[in-house]
């Protein structure tokens, strides 16, 4: 579908992000720890923590590589224990969700990171629920949970945790797969997908960030994906990029990770604007926002800033935000029509 072409002038770029409606679809909730709530969590459930301070802490998030970062993500993770501490790093993130304007949040959580602490499935999916529950209350914001698989465990493991999630299917909406990518290609959890698309689970996967295309052909091909979880290395292979095009399956790019994860050098060299001249569905995302230097709309500022990329590349990312997100026909018509309404305010603005 041609969409409609906005005369918006590039100075009112930072506040029509600002102001447009959006959906974030790749945030990890883990990722979402900041520093301060990563102390004060350690305090009140006594756990010690191996950096002296929240600066000392935030020093440390200097990231060569996704390994490099995941093993400081999960330390970070181990303050939290009760279903209280899941609650509010969720509420935390939904507030700022809120500033930013987003409508619909489908956040990915990784119950293997608590459940082999020996925190109970049920006291972190109940936690992360009812925050979800609040926002959509309290906030206006439409939060739903995706259970994330780590894919460096076995699959033996994760069929574990499928089976221990069962009781809580109808809190979570999805499965994903996430962690170290290289080594663990997507065919190591064949079956797991495959009981999962059973269920009538939605079905997405991390492929094409650090591993090679075929990950992301392997996905599609063998997962049944419906989504791919950053993809940007989809470029090295044309047939693919064509045939994501063709199929309209969605990338959820995550522009500040790629750069912090050393993925590119530098966000002027980050190939979105190329992924969005293919064709693709591209969406952009935070990722692990407290681990990367912000929030969406600070990714969508990077990225506007570097790339040139105008109001109507702003449209097209919104408005696939919303088509690419698991939800009724309905409430993705009612979103769009928002965002129209932002853009021909300000499209207005400047006639
Ligand atoms: N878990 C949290 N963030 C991740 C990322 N960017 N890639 C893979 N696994 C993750
Ligand atoms: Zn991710």
């Amino acid at each position: 579908m041609s969409q409609p072409a906005f005369h918006i002038p590039q100075a009112k770029l930072p506040a029509l992000i600002q102001a447009m409606p959006k959906a974030e679809l790749h945030m990890h909730i883990e990722g979402s720890l900041e520093p301060e709530l990563i102390f004060a969590l350690a305090q009140r459930n006594g756990v010690a923590l191996s950096y002296p301070s929240v600066e000392a802490l935030r020093a440390a998030y200097a990231f060569t590589d996704l390994q490099s970062f995941l093993d400081i993500y999960y330390a970070g993770a181990s303050v939290l224990l009760k279903e209280q501490d899941f609650h509010d790093m969720a509420w935390a993130y939904l507030l700022k969700a809120k500033e930013d304007n987003v409508l619909h949040t489908e956040l990915f959580f990784d119950p293997q990171t608590h459940t082999d602490r020996g925190v109970p499935f049920e006291v972190v999916i109940k936690g992360l629920h009812s925050a979800c529950v609040r926002a959509e209350a309290e906030l206006g914001v439409s939060a739903s949970l995706i259970m994330c698989f780590l894919r460096h465990l076995s699959e033996e493991a994760a069929l574990k945790t499928l089976d221990e999630s069962l009781p809580y299917r109808e809190l979570f909406i999805g499965v994903g797969l996430d962690s170290s990518e290289r080594g663990h290609p997507p065919e190591k959890f064949a079956r797991v997908f495959a009981r999962c698309k059973d269920l009538g689970l939605h079905l997405v996967a991390h492929a094409g960030e650090e591993g090679p295309p075929e990950y992301i052909v392997n996905a599609l091909d063998i997962l049944s994906v419906e989504r791919i979880d950053h993809g940007v290395r989809c470029v090295e292979d044309p047939a693919l990029v064509e045939r994501l095009a063709k199929q309209g399956t969605a990338l959820t790019v995550c522009p500040l990770s790629n750069i912090k994860l050393c993925v590119f050098k530098t966000m002027a060299e980050h190939n979105l604007k190329t992924l969005l001249a293919h064709g693709l569905k591209v969406t952009v995302n935070s990722d692990d926002p407290a681990y990367f230097g912000g929030y969406l709309n600070q990714n969508f500022l990077a990225t506007f800033a570097d790339l040139d990329l105008d109001a109507n590349d702003a449209y097209t990312l919104a408005r696939n935000s919303f088509e690419a997100s698991f939800v009724s026909a309905e409430r993705k018509q009612a979103w769009i029509a928002q965002l129209d309404a932002t853009f021909a305010r300000f499209a207005g603005d400047a006639a």
